[in-house]
């Protein structure tokens, strides 16, 4: 099982945005997801859900008033499942402050979740690398940051992966899986040249191939509550971005295809 983390310096990049539509992507491709999201704000469940602030979910199992397994809520696709982050406010009770002990149920909840049958926890977080976050990257197996695809926004990038060398200094394992590029607008010129900018600045392997456009189907599926694979029966063009992205994680995880798997591969005529 892998943990892979969404994470940036800065907000509003997509972060949430990501975590919602790649997870069901590897979930439509046999991946057993769960979804956990730990930014207080609540994001990911207010996204596909309008119940989610009154749900318990990750913070109260950090906070030991609920189990793990009690907060893993269904959705309709058998393979993804997802925890909302819950009642924050308990967990800013002093009791559980303190950032050994914190790190210590950090380390308790992923424990008990590698112990439970998913290929793959995504961690949706919020903006920033500091406090809680920072005790999720150090238990993640890896992590994907997503970054806005406009001129000031690619500066935040050195001081990200700064953090991530002192952590693993520090004895974490997390590695990058990769920096992915959102909001991707092929018509205005800024965009494309920062994208350009960063990919010519940047180890090749360090970025996605897959960028993600900038479109406002994710805003009408983020008011609907779906992913945008969930739009319509054919998929519209940022489903087969997060399609391609999954696919491309596949290789870059080292996770086998179920769906080649299941069925085999068959001639066309027989
Ligand atoms: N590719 C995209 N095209 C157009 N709009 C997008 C795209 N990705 C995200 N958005 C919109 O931009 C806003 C911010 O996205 P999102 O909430 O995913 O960012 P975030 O990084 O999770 O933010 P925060 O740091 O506040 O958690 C949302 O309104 C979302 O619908
Ligand atoms: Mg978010």
């Amino acid at each position: 099982m892998t943990i892979l983390v969404i994470a940036s310096q800065k907000g509003g990049v997509g972060k949430t945005t990501v975590a919602i539509n790649l997870s069901y992507s590897l979930a439509v491709r046999g991946h057993k997801i769960l979804l956990v999201d730990t930014d207080p704000q609540g994001s990911v469940g207010l996204s596909l859900s309008r119940g989610a602030r009154e749900r318990y979910g990750f913070y109260d199992a950090i906070a030991g008033i609920k189990t793990v397994e009690e907060l893993i809520v269904p959705t309709r696709l058998a393979e993804f499942k997802l925890m909302t982050s819950g009642k924050s406010e308990i967990f800013s009770d002093d009791s559980v402050q303190g950032n050994g002990k914190r790190l210590d149920r950090v380390k308790n909840f992923f424990d008990i979740l590698r112990g439970q049958g998913n290929d793959l926890v995504i961690v949706d977080t919020a903006a920033g690398i500091g406090g809680i976050t920072s005790d999720i990257l150090k238990e993640g197996d890896s992590v994907i940051i997503p970054q806005q695809s406009e001129p000031l926004g690619v500066r935040s990038i050195p001081q990200f992966l700064k953090k991530i060398v002192r952590i693993r200094r520090e004895g974490a394992e997390v590695n990058v899986s990769g920096i992915l590029m959102t909001m991707v607008n092929p018509h205005q010129r800024e965009s494309v040249e920062s994208e350009s900018q960063l990919r010519s600045a940047l180890p090749p392997g360090i970025m996605f191939q897959t960028s993600i456009p900038r479109d406002s189907v994710f805003l009408r599926a983020s008011s609907l509550g779906v992913p945008v694979g969930l739009l319509s029966r054919n998929p519209v063009p940022a489903a087969v971005a997060f399609d391609q992205f999954a696919a491309e994680l596949e290789i870059k995880l080292g996770l086998s295809n179920n769906i080649e798997k299941d069925n085999g591969v068959k001639g066309l005529l027989d």
